[in-house]
């Protein structure tokens, strides 16, 4: 072997086996459980809480064109984890598909960096579930103490009328007003305690077993999915098309001429600083943003080893969830902006908002949309903190990571020390930080990891163009690469500051990596190196 060790690739024969053996867990999931694990993972804070604030600041009732375009990138990034998952039927997901591909150093980069996937969308979507539970119990009179409600820090107003509200959403309207917020009452939070509560339960639930957190899963999704179905048919008959116009609100400068700014440069340049308020760039910020909304479907490959029939059922899971998601979506968002004006939806709970706007007669769906939001919340956590540990397991299977990683609990038979850490960690993290934070390194993340796979297929239809694969992404290289290119985009869109934290995240794996994953990997120990 002439490769350096770090580029070594686990051979894909020994992968196939690894595969069809199943490490201790239980092969218990139908393809109809996946495509439900799927659905979980995927429906959640993107629709029920990004989706209004896209609307009302980027893109107006055009978020229904981002919910296409990025549903779109998620298809083609869809398609290449549907060939690997159905090839290589494993834990690991796309670390694995890596390891087999570019190597150990790819593989552990993709592995490090889906613990921002995985880890952090649980906690990032456990405070909007605290949100809404918060939210939930003030209409039922009850109010939770202040301090206990948000991230580490953050001040909270009694808003007149209104209740606690975080400093940074109110500040405007109270400045507009010329009311200072000191003459309020106000409070610094110490901890998210509902966020931290639900990861705990959540994660209990996973230590306990497989099917019963897949049962949990799927009350959960069929509550928010019936919910999203009765609030799409309600609302139509509520749609006023003057809502709609216009479909795409102008963008000051795009709808300008350049004449008006001197020079193309002048022009430029004040695009620059309107870009992404409304317009054709405010429909491509909107579908940056919105990206969030599909996060998930890949969650779906980490279940491979308990999966009754993978190489059929991994690519129904991860395409069925992800087109049932897209379409669910889409329906949405033209009811949405189709019943209230985008404007009135910069809100934390747009749905609930619409709700409002069909009169009082329809008041008695306000609770339920919010018993679906916090169902449909559950089940991302719920998957998410499924996915992470089952990652951690393979990782340690190949000598990455410790070995209590891949340990599985005699009776449960599920990696029940990988979810107590994982658990542990996600609870902090959603106890101290803000969501915003959270949801741009979630989004980075994901991407990145995107962008792996979509070149690992090309990358392994070259080297390996002999191995059986049970379903083939269509159109390659065209799919990969376009999966790869509008990945990038939306990587390139997000602030720096988030590509600042990222590149910090991947120095430490990399100390890692050295000091610790290259001493112990077991692919070297067997090459001899
Ligand atoms: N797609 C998931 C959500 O929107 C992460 O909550």
């Amino acid at each position: 072997m002439s490769k350096k060790p770090m580029f070594l690739t686990k051979p894909l024969s020994q992968l196939l086996t690894e595969s069809k053996e199943t490490g201790g867990l239980k092969r218990s999931l139908t393809a109809l459980n996946l495509t439900t694990l799927g659905i979980g993972a995927i429906i959640g804070a993107g629709i029920f809480v990004l989706s209004g604030q896209a609307a009302a600041q980027y893109a107006g009732p055009g978020i229904v064109i981002s919910f296409v375009i990025s549903g779109l990138a998620c298809g083609f990034a869809g398609l290449c984890y549907a060939e690997f998952a159905s090839m290589i039927p494993i834990a690991g997901s796309a670390y694995t598909y890596a390891y087999s591909t570019l190597g150990e150093f790819f593989a552990w980069i993709i592995g490090w960096d889906l613990i921002l996937e995985y880890l952090f969308a649980a906690s990032t979507v456990s405070v909007g579930w605290s949100g809404y539970v918060v939210s939930l119990l003030k209409d039922m009179n009850i109010v939770m103490p202040p301090q206990l409600t948000n991230a580490t820090g953050t001040v909270m107003v009694n808003m007149p009328d209104v209740g606690w509200k975080p400093l940074t959403t109110v500040a405007e309207s109270l400045s507009a007003s010329g009311i200072d917020f000191h003459t309020l009452q106000h409070v610094t939070c110490i901890l998210n305690v509902p966020a931290m509560f639900i990861v705990v339960l959540l994660s209990a639930l996973l230590v306990i077993g497989i099917k019963e957190s897949a049962n949990f899963n799927n009350i959960m999704v069929i509550t928010k999915v019936s919910v999203i179905i009765l609030f799409v048919a309600i609302g139509f008959m509520f749609v006023k098309s003057a809502n709609w116009h216009p479909f795409i609100p102008a963008n000051k400068v795009e709808s300008s001429r350049i004449a008006e700014y001197g020079s193309i440069w002048g022009w430029l340049k004040a695009y620059g600083a309107e870009f992404g308020k409304y317009g054709v760039s405010g429909i491509l910020r909107g579908a940056g943003v919105i990206f969030f909304a599909y996060i998930g479907f890949d969650a779906v490959s980490t279940a491979a080893q308990e999966s009754k029939n993978p190489q059929r059922d991994m690519p129904i899971g991860i395409l069925g969830s992800l087109g049932v998601s897209t379409i669910l979506y889409i329906l949405v968002a033209i009811v949405l902006t189709g019943i209230v004006s985008y404007k009135s939806l910069n809100v934390a709970d747009p749905v609930a908002v619409g709700v409002d706007a069909m009169g009082k007669g329809m008041f008695w769906l306000r609770p339920i949309v919010k018993v679906a939001a916090i169902a449909g919340l559950s089940s991302v956590i719920l998957v998410m903190l499924l996915g992470q540990p089952r990652i951690f397991f393979t990782m340690s299977k190949d000598g990455l990571l410790p070995s209590v990683f891949s340990r599985v609990h005699p009776k449960f038979k599920t990696p029940y020390l990988s979810t107590i850490i994982t658990g542990t960690v996600a609870m902090i993290i959603a106890g101290v930080l803000p969501i915003r934070i959270l949801g741009e390194l979630v989004s980075i993340g994901t991407l990145l990891a995107f962008i792996i796979v979509c070149i690992s297929v090309l990358v392994l239809r070259k080297t390996r163009p002999d191995i059986e694969r049970p379903f083939r992404t269509p159109w390659v290289p065209a799919v990969p690469i376009l999966g790869a290119v509008f990945c990038f985009i939306q990587m390139a869109a997000l602030p720096v500051d988030t590509w600042l934290r990222l590149v910090i995240w991947m120095v430490v794996g990399f100390f890692i990596y050295f000091f610790y994953s290259a001493k112990h990997s077991k692919v070297r120990a067997e090459n001899g190196k």
